[in-house]
């Protein structure tokens, strides 16, 4: 049954471009490009920005500390391992924000990672996580900590470091799937496991991390929304380690397409998608490919005849959201040659040609040769085609 939009329930969405996608091959960026991003994060209205990892470098050190001090409407956070060294350091930079610094510790959790990477035992594991969140509180309230590689943790596990941290004041707790292995059945039933099983889980918000292995970062965001998480980590285009994080645009587009089946919404404002899509690839040059969804070039753009036809009588037959709501001035219907009559003559019509109907048979009949020759038509192919169609007469 559908909810009334008043019931449907905010998710925060805690941006980690400037941080996990960062982490792309590439995408490395400079204090005043990391800047440039925060500020159209801001118009976009995300609800965290997570600036970067304060220990990795001097320059990431700098550039959280730049954007706690100017950025102002987000809260800021920085990632640091669970250690006091990595807490205190992320503070430092952190402290600028005041109220909105947010200190992200964390720790993995799974048995693969506690006995090859850290050489530590569970009972290490939990020690260490609990301290890191004391230390963290003692800077701020606004502690957020994630199991690393949480989804293949041990599941009792899981629920009793979640329980741990959170008495230990964390008000964040993060489920990352970091390796990008689980599918949204799977994942639905993690954080509905530890909704039901940790007792003081009420006390903080459970927030997500998907990254996207198997192409299921969005999905799985979804179905661990409806599963009870109040946050989503995600970054613009998708980007971050390997085969990046859970797109933001549209794990917010898919919210806002669909609040008759999922009764959340968001802040953000989502008119600024495609601005922030592109101000991402000229600041590290990563293209997105054009059928992406959302900011992919073709989102909007429909070259199939019968598709065309549909579109010029009445957009919602092939549009599911509008080109507006992403900040796209319109949708394009593309020559090619799948294309029927009605975009052709519409085209020209815009063009300012005005074809009697034995012309525009030609006309077409031409257009169509030339578009078996070419993978698109454009508007000079067809200035061409029209010059000589006249003159023949
Ligand atoms: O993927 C991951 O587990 C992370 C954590 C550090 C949150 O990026
Ligand atoms: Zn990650």
């Amino acid at each position: 049954m559908a909810t009334k939009k008043s019931e449907h329930k905010t998710i925060k969405i805690f941006d980690t471009t400037l941080r996990d996608g960062e982490q792309s091959p590439g995408a490395s960026m400079t204090i005043s490009e990391k800047l440039r991003i925060a500020s159209q994060l801001v118009k976009l209205k995300v609800d965290v920005i997570e600036a970067g990892f304060p220990i990795a470098s001097e320059g990431d050190f700098e550039a959280v500390k730049k954007i706690a001090q100017t950025i102002k409407g987000p809260e800021i956070a920085g990632l640091c391992r669970s250690s006091f060294k990595d807490i205190d350091r992320a503070w430092e930079a952190l402290q600028y924000a005041g109220d909105r610094g947010r200190i992200h510790t964390f720790i993995a959790t799974s048995d693969i990672h506690m006995k090859y990477k850290l050489k530590m035992s569970p009972k290490e594991v939990l020690e260490s996580a609990v301290k890191a969140v004391k230390r963290a509180k003692s800077y701020t309230p606004n502690v957020e900590f994630s199991c690393e590689d949480a989804v293949r943790t041990e599941i009792k596990f899981l629920a009793e470091i979640v329980g741990a941290v959170i008495d230990a004041g964390a008000t964040v707790v993060n489920i990352p799937d970091t390796v990008g292995y689980t599918i949204p059945f799977e994942y639905f039933n993690i954080i509905k496991y530890l909704k039901d099983n940790v007792a003081n889980v009420e006390n903080a918000t459970i927030s997500v991390h998907c990254h996207n292995d198997l192409g299921l970062s969005v999905a799985n965001s979804i179905a661990a929304v409806q599963a009870g998480a109040g946050q989503v980590e995600c970054t613009i285009n998708g980007i971050g380690e390997r085969a990046g994080n859970c797109s933001l645009e549209e794990f917010v587009m898919a919210i806002k397409t669909r609040p008759d089946i999922l009764p959340f919404k968001t802040n953000v404002a989502s008119e600024h998608l495609t601005p922030a899509s592109r101000l991402l690839t000229t600041v590290t040059g990563i293209v997105v490919q054009p059928n992406k969804a959302i900011v992919g070039a073709n989102a909007f753009a429909h070259e199939a005849g019968i598709h065309q036809h549909g579109m010029l009588m009445d957009k919602t037959t092939y549009e599911i959201m509008t080109p507006e709501s992403v900040g796209l001035k319109s949708s394009s219907l593309v020559l090619g040659k799948h294309s029927g009559r009605h975009a052709f003559k519409k085209r020209l019509e815009e063009l300012g040609y005005d074809l009697d109907d034995e012309k525009l048979n030609q006309a077409f009949e031409r257009f169509k040769a030339l578009a078996d020759l070419k993978k698109e038509v454009f508007d000079e192919d067809l200035d061409a085609l029209v010059a000589d169609e006249i003159m023949r007469a």
